[in-house]
């Protein structure tokens, strides 16, 4: 093998995602053809088996770029020298649990593992937060791997969301989805969010706004379309796969956090992208909240970089601002445990 292995470890190795994750970063798709990766897999007592299985699989794929797999349920010895650190396994929403109880679960998960993160990764780990109420949970393990660790290294994903609407956008118009560029997600990664076209452009330049007026008869017809179908379409497509598929999405997620994982390790190609970092107070977004925003990574380990002076009309400031004040609720919900 070429050079020392990237160490990957995914939490809920034993689960749905972890599953759809862990053999394409083995083949590549993540790091790219040249970097060996060694995986660590943490899971909780009652997913060992599912994890050990899948660990018997990866072997089984004899990967050229796969140096080894562990599985453990212990976080000091999964987050060990880790350089990335994807961060699936959370506790779902059963019947009966309100927000809260959701917010207080996934703390007690975010919180002992962000201390292990701080504790034994390596210094220039990078930390995708998959789980939900990943925003939330991000901010946790942020919180707790400071001051070992720089905030800035915990991201969360909403490149689900971008790529949702970026491929609600191709078929509206008819296009290839590579040919789409500049889709913003703004906030939560929930209902709240705001998926925003206005700065999107076509590979001729064209925006997406024009083209959408052309293809749907002006652009009145256009705006209803973007606020009836398309906003909400995007922000509530977890639920509509849920409903549809009866489990939530799975392979699309693993993509998206692949996707999220390369363009912050190799650069961002065309334009710019969304992901979930944590706020310098761009955009007014209050200093601390994990929220979603216009980003680029040059790559390098240079992290991703909020994209700044995009302009807002006064409704998409408002759509922004709903869902900062989510993200300020949640994090006030995890105050109040005394997480924070
Ligand atoms: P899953 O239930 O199939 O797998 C989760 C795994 O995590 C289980 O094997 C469980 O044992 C494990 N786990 C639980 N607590 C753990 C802990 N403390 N340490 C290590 N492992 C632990 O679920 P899934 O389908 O893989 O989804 C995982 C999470 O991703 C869920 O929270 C889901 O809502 C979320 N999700 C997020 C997005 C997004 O875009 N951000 C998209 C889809 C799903
Ligand atoms: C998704 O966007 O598909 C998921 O976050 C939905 C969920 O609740 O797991």
């Amino acid at each position: 093998m070429a050079s020392e292995p990237t160490t990957v470890t995914i939490t809920g190795g034993g689960g749905q995602i972890g599953y759809a994750l862990m053999f394409r970063i083995a083949a590549g798709d993540m790091l790219g053809p040249d970097r060996p990766v060694r995986l660590r897999l943490l899971e909780i007592p009652q997913g060992m088996r599912a994890a050990e299985g899948a660990a018997l699989e990866l072997q089984d794929c004899a990967f050229p770029l796969l140096a080894d797999v562990d599985v453990t349920d212990d976080p000091l010895t999964a987050f060990n020298g880790t350089r990335i650190a994807m961060l699936v396994g959370a506790r779902p929403r059963t019947a009966g649990m309100e927000r809260g109880d959701l917010l207080a679960a996934n703390a007690g998960i975010f919180g002992p593992q962000g201390n292990a993160i701080g504790a034994v990764a390596d210094d220039g780990v990078r930390v995708v937060v998959v789980g939900n109420p990943a925003n939330t949970n991000a901010l946790i393990a942020a919180a707790s791997a400071s001051p070992d660790i720089p905030s800035e290294r915990f991201t969360a994903l909403t490149r689900l969301d971008h790529n949702r609407a970026v491929g609600q956008l191709a078929e509206a118009l008819g296009v290839a989805p590579g040919d789409i560029a500049d889709v913003v997600i703004w906030g939560n990664h929930s209902a709240t969010q705001f998926p925003d076209v206005s700065h999107a452009i076509l590979p001729d330049g064209m925006p997406v706004l024009e083209a959408l007026a052309e293809r749907l008869g002006g652009e009145a017809a256009a705006t209803a379309w973007l606020d009836d179908v398309f906003i909400p379409r995007v922000a509530k497509r977890g639920a509509e796969i849920i409903e549809v598929r009866g489990s939530s999405s799975v392979a699309s997620a693993a993509n998206a956090a692949i996707d999220h994982v390369r363009d912050e390790q190799l650069g961002t190609r065309r334009g710019l992208t969304s992901a979930a970092v944590v706020s310098r107070g761009e955009y007014g977004v209050p200093e601390g909240l994990v929220c979603s925003f216009p980003v680029t990574s040059r790559g390098h380990d240079d992290g991703y970089r909020v994209v700044e002076g995009l302009d807002l009309d006064e409704r998409a400031r408002a759509r922004v601002a709903a869902s900062v004040d989510e993200l300020a609720l949640e994090r006030d919900a995890v105050r109040a445990l005394g997480v924070l």
